[in-house]
């Protein structure tokens, strides 16, 4: 442990740095994209580093010792970074702008969009590389980002609610609605994209009458 405090630090300093860089580059793709498009995707953008405590516990959760080699390797989401967008067609509109740009690298693609985990968690994740400009030169850090819908947030949160009171031991009665509720999401989230899709066309017929 004693010996963890200051290259933890250092890895701390980096991964601050790559948190910095990600939400700059998104915040300026997003920008690009509201003026090629005339439309904003995104609701709002939340950050966060992965505390100390919560580090620990994941690594010992899987039996790996505390270094700060084994949290380099094995801890995907201590810089972590949600895109909360208004449309699912939205999500895939910024996974694509990720997948394009040349400043982040895109390394695991994980879509619990079209395949929910089986607590009905949907979410699209990207795994990427963030190039952190260091003293001695470039770095590249891990970061994971969440991209989802309000809907889906809405749900995530509450179920995070519920994980953290029940500690593991969800009561299937609640498991069993929260995967309901999934499902009614979903399908909201459907049917607001036909009715945003419907509405553009018809304003579009509008402007050209
Ligand atoms: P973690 O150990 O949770 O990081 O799992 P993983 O390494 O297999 O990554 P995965 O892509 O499955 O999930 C990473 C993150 O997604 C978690 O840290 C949560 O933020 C979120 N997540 C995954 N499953 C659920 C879920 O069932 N409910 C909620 N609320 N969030 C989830
Ligand atoms: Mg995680």
């Amino acid at each position: 442990m004693e010996e963890l405090t200051e290259d933890y630090e250092e890895l701390l300093l980096k991964y601050n740095a790559a948190l910095k860089t990600l939400e700059t580059q998104i915040a300026i793709l997003i920008q690009d994209y509201e003026f090629k498009n005339h439309y904003n995707p995104v609701e709002h953008v939340k950050s966060r580093i992965k505390s100390y405590d919560s580090i620990v516990n994941k690594l010992k959760s899987r039996d790996y010792d505390v270094t700060v080699e084994n949290i380099e390797n094995h801890i995907h989401d201590v810089v972590g970074l949600r895109i909360v967008c208004s449309f699912l067609s939205d999500v895939y509109a910024i996974v694509k702008l990720l997948e394009d740009s040349d400043q982040i690298t895109v390394h695991t693609k994980k879509d619990y969009i079209s395949n929910p985990k089986d607590s009905g968690y949907s979410s699209y994740h990207l795994l990427v590389y963030v190039p952190v400009y260091l003293i001695d030169g470039v770095e590249m850090v891990e970061a994971e980002i969440q991209i989802r819908t309000v809907a889906m947030d809405f749900w995530a949160s509450l179920d995070h609610k519920i994980r953290y009171k029940f500690k593991g031991e969800i009561p299937n009665e609640i498991q069993e609605n929260m995967y309901k509720c999934a499902l009614d999401i979903n399908d909201l989230d459907q049917k607001m994209v036909d009715m945003n899709n419907k509405m553009r066309t018809i304003i579009e017929d509008q402007e050209i009458i």
